[in-house]
């Protein structure tokens, strides 16, 4: 009996011991990852420019499970203090999730776009993705283990979807996890993307102009293929917990679509 129940809870429990920095951990599916990533035991130092929610989220978790460092992932000095803090404080970094980003106005294009909308974009989506991953592979490289998570989208792998600027930067995210996956496999560290459908957090609230999330829900469940199911965070912190886990131990450069088929079809 003793036996089925700690098997039970080392099952339950798919990150005992684990280290891991969320990026853009204070809000939306960075948010809920780190709750889930506490929940399945491991200590998270969560990342971000929003440093009340990050307080707040972490003080919620415990001071023993989560902490927050405030990191503007466009600033290298930045992303290494956030490196090395997880390092000072846990001895070492199992986990990146490469997740903070931005969307600039849906309907921008190539005949109304601005540059400096561009190049905002471009550098919070892919540099700080690129800063990120430089940084996590600096102390998982010589430790020979680690997992790196970016959150790229369904506009990785389409065009027309949204922006220029939004589907290039998030297209890029897809090849610097290429590189890294290429690079830093015989370190024995493993690189692999996310890529969300529309969910309901404060970035697509606001680019989508909608407040309420069953409104939210309902207008992406319309265009949808999968049906008779809802895209929540929580099932992008699923996946991204599966790519931080020893579960996924021989998955590397893999762009997992967490789309419900959105984008190998044409059904829309
Ligand atoms: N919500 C969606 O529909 C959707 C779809 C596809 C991809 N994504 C991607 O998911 C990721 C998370 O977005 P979300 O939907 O949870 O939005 P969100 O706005 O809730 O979270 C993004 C977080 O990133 C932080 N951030 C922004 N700029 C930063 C910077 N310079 N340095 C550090 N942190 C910064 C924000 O403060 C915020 O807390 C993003 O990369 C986004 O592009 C979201």
């Amino acid at each position: 009996m003793m036996g089925s129940t700690s098997v039970l809870s080392s099952v339950a429990r798919r990150l005992q011991g684990k280290v891991a920095l969320i990026t853009g951990g204070a809000s939306g599916i960075g948010e809920c990852t780190a709750k889930l990533f506490a929940q399945h035991g491991a200590r998270v130092v969560v990342v971000d420019i929003q440093d009340d929610k990050g307080h707040s989220l972490c003080a919620d978790l415990g001071p023993a499970v989560a902490s927050y460092v405030h990191c503007d992932v466009t600033n290298e000095a930045d992303v290494k203090h956030a490196v090395d803090t997880a390092v000072s404080l846990h001895g070492k970094l199992d986990i990146m999730f490469n997740n903070a980003g931005v969307i600039d106005d849906l309907s921008s294009g190539f005949l109304n776009g601005e540059k400096s909308a561009f190049e905002k974009v471009v550098a919070i989506n892919v540099l700080g993705a690129y800063l990120g991953t430089k940084h996590a592979a600096r102390v998982m490289a010589p430790a020979r283990a680690g997992s790196i998570v970016t959150t790229a989208s369904a506009a990785s792998v389409m065009g027309g979807l949204v922006s220029p600027a939004y589907t290039c930067s998030k297209h890029a995210v897809v090849g610097l996890m290429r590189c890294a996956a290429a690079e830093l496999g015989p370190f024995r560290v493993r690189a692999n993307c996310v890529s969300p459908h529309a969910v309901a957090t404060p970035m697509a609230r606001k680019a989508l102009g909608i407040t309420d999330d069953e409104e939210l829900e309902r207008m992406v469940e319309a265009t949808a293929n999968l049906k008779g199911t809802r895209l929540k965070a929580q099932d992008l912190a699923e996946a991204v917990l599966y790519l931080g886990s020893d579960e996924s131990s021989y998955v590397s450069g893999h762009n997992l679509l967490v789309d419900g088929g959105f984008t190998v079809t044409k059904r829309w």
